[in-house]
């Protein structure tokens, strides 16, 4: 517990103790930035900063946001926003962190998006918005629908259209995949749950206690989520129009093969920054039966 009258650098080296304590990486850091989350002052700034006090809220609010992190809930989590592709995303206890591994994906499809061009983009699994809103901003001509089955995260995901100016141009429905679904997109993407259930557990503790399940457990397999989207993705596709899908570490042949068998050949891979398999791109081999 952080007392009200702490001074910022003392709260600071409290708070990097107790985070160090409990393992957690760059403690340093973390603590700094719970601090300005707690008390929207900066204990890194030069000059005076760090001597100002702690008042009895400020010192409440820092206290239990340690506690928070020492469970280990992620700082985007306590914060309630996560940055992806320069743009914050509001979360909620629906909405999977944005991971910079997508970044890989973005990649991938905007490479399929000439700029000045209309396009319709579906989001399978949209969550908060992260990608989907990610294309919007890059691409002014494109509009875009996303889907998921979550109620809550579809709520953060239409806020954060709003914030960023896109809502003119995003739609969001809440269904299963392509269930229902009607309409031609030019580019259908997806990063969906894609971990085998029995490995859900061992993710790190930020994940497994954290992230919501729907967005983690991709069934006995990992897979569950890719056969149901190829199975059902061809007739809300455009004639020429891609899948673009992220995939876990080592998935690529499995998952080339379920698209395979549903008509799709694979055009491209991309890796994220560490260099791993992380985004598939097919095009339809032959039109829908
Ligand atoms: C890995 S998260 C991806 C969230 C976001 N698109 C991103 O890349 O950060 C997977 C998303 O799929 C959603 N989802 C899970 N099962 C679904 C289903 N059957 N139909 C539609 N969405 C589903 C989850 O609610 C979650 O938002």
């Amino acid at each position: 517990v952080i007392p009200a009258g702490t001074t910022l650098a003392a709260a600071r080296r409290l708070l990097a103790d107790r985070l160090a304590a409990a393992g957690i990486d760059d403690a340093g850091t973390e603590a700094r930035l719970l601090l300005k989350l707690a008390t929207g002052r900066d204990a890194a700034l030069a000059g005076s900063a760090g001597e100002t006090c702690l008042d009895a809220a400020e010192a409440t609010r820092a206290s239990a946001f340690a506690t928070r992190r020492v469970a280990r809930e992620p700082f985007a989590r306590i914060a309630g926003c996560g940055a992806f592709h320069g743009l914050d995303f509001a979360l909620n206890a629906a909405c999977l962190v944005p991971r910079d591994d997508t970044e890989a994906l973005i990649d991938a499809a905007l490479r399929l998006l000439p700029a000045g061009q209309p396009a319709a983009i579906l989001d399978l699994g949209v969550g908060p918005g992260t990608i989907l809103l990610a294309l919007l901003t890059e691409r002014p001509e494109a509009r875009g629908l996303g889907v998921d089955v979550s109620a809550e995260a579809l709520e953060a995901a239409r806020r954060n259209a709003l914030t960023l100016g896109l809502a003119d141009r995003a739609d969001f429905a809440e269904g299963r995949w392509t269930d229902g679904l009607t309409g031609a997109f030019d580019l259908v993407v997806s990063n969906p749950p894609y971990i085998p259930a029995r490995d859900c557990d061992a993710l790190a503790p930020e994940v497994a206690l954290h992230d919501p399940r729907l967005a983690l457990d991709g069934g006995d397999d990992g897979l569950d989520a890719y056969r149901a989207i190829f199975e059902g993705v061809g007739p809300v596709l455009k004639p020429g129009g891609h899948v673009a899908v992220e995939i876990g570490i080592g998935q690529a042949p499995d998952v080339t093969a379920i698209a395979s068998a549903c008509g799709f050949r694979l055009e491209r891979l991309s890796s994220d920054l560490a260099g791993i398999p992380r985004a598939l791109v097919f095009r339809r081999a032959r039109p829908a039966a």
